[in-house]
């Protein structure tokens, strides 16, 4: 096994107005594109080759990675002019994948676990296919996995909407990860040049025929499917990489960042190159900041995200949101998200001096690009 696909041709509409301009696949978890840190997962496994299927914005996904260059991996792409479905694209990468088994992604989970573990389990079972699984508390928004627990056989693959649970109560259960490997054996299952689900028309055969087995994920696993989850997933993968690190590294800072020192840096937090942060300030927790951003005195930032070359000026105060590249924030400017409502700007957002931008307590507050706010929001 040396090749893997990723799918990372959707639109991410759950996750506008941040997909307006940039794919979902290449949205930052802590300053990486969730697709690059699956390639780096899987390189550590042995993969030298992978194929990217895009489709939305396969222009700006091939600028970025090129043929792989940077990250010492080959990288082909599929390009489909209109999404073909989960397995259409995969169908469409049949001639670089038909020779060994091989690791398909959903390119928009942020993942950390030995998948050298699940490879030595799949090559065990000889199935025609291993899906990586993680129980959760409410598997409604996902692909729900029926296991047998002594054979770790799939008895059933439900994708969403088609699981209801017993009695009508919510109760935790394995759903679909989105990782799998997969033999050769699966592109007879999927007919050519057609849309094609794999997961509501091939994961279901292959179940029937008993061939298709539950891998439990042990380790970090998040999909990025709305911005609360998006936060969320960047405060896993921080946390999981202060503590890969020695025991007193409590923050990941650039030696490129200049903090003033009356400024308090509340872990974790990480924190991009050339950020200047000046005095009276108060970041974090949970607060990732990219590089080339300037926060002015006394302002406070916690659980955000704050993409590349943010400004934010004098005694603002940013909680629970997403800060897209290249806002520019005014002094006395309040932006406040709650519970799983966030506040999120989208790039080039100007917030003008002393406005209130605070999230109502049923839903985000978005706001799209390029746009200046001049009066508060709720
Ligand atoms: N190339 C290509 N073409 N990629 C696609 C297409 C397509 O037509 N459709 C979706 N993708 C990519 C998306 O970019 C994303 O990376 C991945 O496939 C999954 O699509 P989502 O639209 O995010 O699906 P989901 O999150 O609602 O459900 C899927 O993921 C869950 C885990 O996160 C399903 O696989 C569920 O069963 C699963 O539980
Ligand atoms: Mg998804």
């Amino acid at each position: 096994m040396t090749k893997a696909i990723i799918l990372s041709g959707g639109w991410g509409t759950r996750l506008r107005p941040l997909t307006c301009t940039i794919p979902k696949t290449l949205i930052p978890i802590v300053n990486k594109p969730v697709i690059e840190r699956q390639m780096l997962l899987l390189k550590s496994v042995g993969v030298k080759e992978i194929v990217l299927a895009v489709s939305v914005m396969d222009g700006v996904i091939k600028s970025y990675f090129k043929e792989g260059e940077k990250l010492g991996i080959k990288i082909y792409y599929t390009i489909e002019k209109h999404p073909k479905g989960t397995a259409g694209a995969l169908k469409l990468a049949e001639s670089y994948l038909k020779d060994d088994n091989f690791f398909m992604l959903n390119g928009d989970v942020v993942l950390n676990y030995n998948m050298g573990e699940m490879l030595k389990f799949h090559s065990k079972n000889k199935g025609i296919g291993t899906i990586a699984g993680k129980v959760v508390d409410d598997p409604s928004r996902y692909g729900v996995l029926i296991v047998n627990d002594e054979t770790h056989q799939l008895l059933e693959f439900l994708e969403k909407n088609e699981y209801s649970p017993p009695n009508g109560k919510v109760v935790p259960m394995p759903i679909n990860a989105g990782v799998y490997i997969l033999e050769p054996e699966v592109f007879s299952y999927i007919e050519a040049n057609k849309k094609v689900s794999i997961e509501r028309e091939v994961f279901p055969k292959i179940v029937k025929e008993k061939n298709l087995y539950y891998y439990p994920i042990s380790g970090i696993w998040k999909d990025i499917g709305n911005p609360y989850d998006l936060l969320q997933a960047n405060i896993l993968m921080m946390n999981d990489l202060i503590n890969s690190l020695d025991g007193n590294t409590k923050n990941l800072v650039d030696h490129s960042v200049n903090i003033h020192p009356s400024s308090e840096i509340h872990p974790p937090c990480v924190i991009g190159e050339n950020v200047v942060i000046h005095g009276d300030c108060k970041i974090g927790p949970n607060v990732v900041i990219g590089d080339n951003v300037l926060v002015e005195n006394k302002t406070s930032i916690s659980n955000c995200l704050i993409y590349n070359g943010v400004y934010i000026s004098n005694n603002a105060k940013i909680e629970k949101a997403i800060i897209a590249d290249n806002c520019n924030i005014r002094e006395n400017v309040v932006i406040e998200g709650n519970n799983e409502n966030l506040v999120i700007l989208a790039s080039y957002v100007e917030v003008l001096k002393n406005l209130k931008i605070i999230a109502p307590k049923t839903i985000s507050l978005t706001v799209c690009h390029h746009e200046v706010v001049k009066e508060s929001m709720k």
